[in-house]
């Protein structure tokens, strides 16, 4: 079967400038929020990736109409009338169940698939479903569909999260824009995008204050109330995170623009330690590297703590430090897939339940490695940059996820890297 797979061939450096895109964290919210409009509302810097194509899809199937021209998205949600997501469409996209609070609001009613393996209770969503129930939604299961309905309305509430869980806290604030009353959800997640949610929500006729810290507040407003807006989406603090890595791993000096470098605070804070030279400005920052990479201990919070998002690209990192280093998991089981990868090109991991130990080396090893990720998929291309020979990354779909033109920004900063299609076994 002919695979489309990158790549990667040992590169000498990757220097120069990339501007990032709008975050994939934040725009698949706007794009879930834009149904409490019940309008046109415009986005900007969305970015071309292909979550966002299914984040449209769902939106279409609720009947709304989604017209793209580059980076700007018009969604007129004024036609949506269906408020149920189909299966299909969740278990291509985890995120598809952050409509489940918009429509809520909308309709006080909501028919959403499960993603695969949830059970109401159990982990994943049960934290999205504590919150919206404080709000007055009722929910039962009906042959795999999670139902929501509200038989007395939605009234504020006081929501105490068990985790500062993004989604749960995301879908709960757009819940609460449009319930009777006030509502306060603490121990909320401080990620920036959430802020930039609440931004938008603001700026469509919502009250809410405290976005970005522990306690978000949120005074309900009548449905009519909230209208389109036109909101420009936050830059992707995650991407920029993975081209500095890059930067770092080959020397640089690498700078990436369009992001606030206060969200990236604890992963710069990191490339310090492991030896880098970090410079700051507005809207950029610059990496560079002359020394060896130093180890580093790296443990995933969340925010401002250092984001599970960048945990393999810091891996990476480490593999190639002096010394050892140890990368502890906080936020996600199961999240060093990267680390099996990684050991096919020679590197040094040993795993220990939520624990890696790095042991650095002095090189890695081109060889086939298998994206089994987004983040690692990333990580992976750049350790090819870094190995000897060349590396062939397959199942690259997981990279399309969440990466505008990965490998056309990394040519632009010199990297010898391609896209092909060709026969694989397997
Ligand atoms: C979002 C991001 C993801 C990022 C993560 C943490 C999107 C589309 N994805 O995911 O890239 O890595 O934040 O920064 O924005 N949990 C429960 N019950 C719940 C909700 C979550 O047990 O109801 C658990 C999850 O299994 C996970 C942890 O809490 O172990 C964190 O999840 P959460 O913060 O909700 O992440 P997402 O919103 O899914």
């Amino acid at each position: 079967m002919p695979e489309e797979v990158i790549i990667v061939r040992e590169s000498p450096n990757l220097s120069g400038t990339v501007r990032v895109s709008g975050a994939k964290n934040s725009a698949l919210k706007l794009i879930a929020a834009s149904i409490l409009g019940q309008g046109a509302t415009t986005l900007e810097n969305v970015p071309l990736i292909s979550d966002i194509d299914i984040m449209c899809e769902v939106l279409e199937r609720l009947g709304a109409t989604v017209e793209r021209d580059g980076h700007s998205l018009c969604i007129d949600t004024a036609p949506v009338e269906s408020f149920e997501t189909p299966y299909e469409l969740v278990t291509k996209m985890r995120a598809s169940i952050s409509v489940l609070g918009p429509l809520v609001g909308r309709f006080g009613q909501a028919r959403v698939a499960m993603p695969g393996g949830c059970q109401i209770g159990a982990r994943n969503i049960d934290m999205h479903l504590v919150g919206l129930q404080q709000l007055g939604v009722e929910f039962a299961v009906d042959h795999g569909i999670l139902v929501a309905t509200t038989p007395k309305g939605l009234h504020g509430g006081s929501i105490l999260l068990d985790f500062p869980s993004v989604g749960a806290t995301e879908n709960t604030m757009m819940a609460a824009c449009v319930a009777e009353g006030e509502t306060i959800i603490d121990n909320a997640a401080r990620e920036p995008e959430i802020e930039d949610l609440a931004n938008m929500l603001n700026a469509m006729g919502a009250h809410i204050e405290g976005a970005g810290t522990s306690t978000v507040t949120i005074v309900g407003v009548p449905l009519e109330d909230m209208h389109a807006c036109s909101h420009a989406t936050v830059g992707d603090r995650i991407e920029a995170g993975t081209f500095l890595a890059g930067g770092a791993l080959l020397g640089g000096p690498l700078t990436v623009e369009g992001i606030d470098p206060a969200s990236l605070r604890m992963a710069l804070t990191k490339l310090e330690a492991m030896g880098c030279d970090v410079q700051v400005g507005d809207d950029f920052v610059t990496v560079s590297r002359v020394n060896p990479l130093q180890a580093a201990d790296i443990q995933t919070l969340p925010h401002p703590g250092f984001p599970t998002d960048l945990q393999a690209q810091f891996m990476l990192l480490t593999a190639l430090a002096q010394g050892s280093s140890i990368i502890t998991e906080n936020v996600f089981e199961n999240r060093f897939m990267f680390a099996a990868e990684i050991c096919r090109m020679g590197a040094d991991v040993a795993i220990d339940e939520h624990h890696a130990v790095v042991t650095g080396v002095d090189r890695l090893q081109g060889a086939p490695v298998e994206s089994t990720d987004l983040r690692a998929g990333a990580a992976l291309v750049l350790a090819g940059l870094a190995a000897e020979g060349e590396t062939i990354v397959r199942h690259i779909q997981h990279i399309d996820r969440g990466y505008e033109n990965y490998v056309g920004k990394l040519q632009s900063l010199g990297a010898d890297i391609e896209r092909a299609t060709v026969e694989l076994g397997g």
